[in-house]
């Protein structure tokens, strides 16, 4: 069976635990596509510059081997901001479109999470979340997930990088107009869950 979930939001807000579980409730692969990103934003900062050069940038894009996405250090926010930055250019999208949508039309199933999977990865998926939280909401978790920096700051971080990645001109953060909007704000995870899954069932052709 051909079927895609795509997971779009902004950072935090909880896509990346929704997508592991609804893959694992349904058998699907996974693949969270931020760590795509954030693989190549820390090997390009990596040439000890200490800025992005674009050029470098996507030539670390089409060296990556995307099954290859292991590091403890690809979970901070330095990883993020660095995400953030490569994934506004569009050289380093390109280098990484064809492995992402491959992934998607897999046999067996695919659950994606990201920023433009529902947008440009997979525009024919079968089922689309938007899952969004407020700024306060995400801080907060993101915070305790973290254990590090201040709430503050962590706020601030995740403000910055959603508004370069919604203001960017290529592949921007946004809804699909056929997504399932999904606030995760007032909910427990065990309850995200459950509405993620009842509307990816609604959506699995039965027999
Ligand atoms: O999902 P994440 O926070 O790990 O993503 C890190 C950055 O990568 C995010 O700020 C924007 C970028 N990204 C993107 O542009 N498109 C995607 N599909 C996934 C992530």
């Amino acid at each position: 069976m051909i079927f895609t979930v795509a997971i779009d939001g902004p950072a935090a807000a909880g896509k990346g635990t929704i997508g592991r579980a609804l893959a694992a409730h349904f058998g699907f692969a996974h693949l969270d596509t931020g760590l795509l990103y954030r693989a190549v934003g820390t090997r390009a900062l990596d040439d000890g510059r200490g800025v992005i050069d674009p050029a470098w940038a996507a030539e670390v894009a089409r060296r990556l081997d995307p099954t290859d996405l292991e590091g403890p250090d690809l979970r901070t926010a330095l990883a993020g901001q660095a995400a953030s930055k490569v994934a506004a250019l569009p050289e380093v999208r390109e280098a990484l479109l064809d492995f992402q949508k491959r992934f998607a039309r897999r046999e067996g199933g695919a659950v994606l999470d990201g920023r433009d999977i529902g947008t440009v990865i997979c525009p024919e998926a079968e089922a689309k979340l938007f899952v969004t939280a407020s700024d306060e909401a995400r801080a907060a978790r993101r915070h305790a997930e973290l254990g590090a920096g201040t709430l503050e700051s962590v706020l601030a971080d995740l403000r910055a990088r959603d508004a370069r990645d919604a203001a960017r001109d290529v592949a921007p953060l946004r809804a699909a107009g056929d997504a399932f909007l999904l606030d995760t704000s007032g909910m427990t995870i065990s309850e995200a869950v459950a509405a993620a899954i009842g509307h990816v069932r609604d959506r699995i052709p039965s027999g």
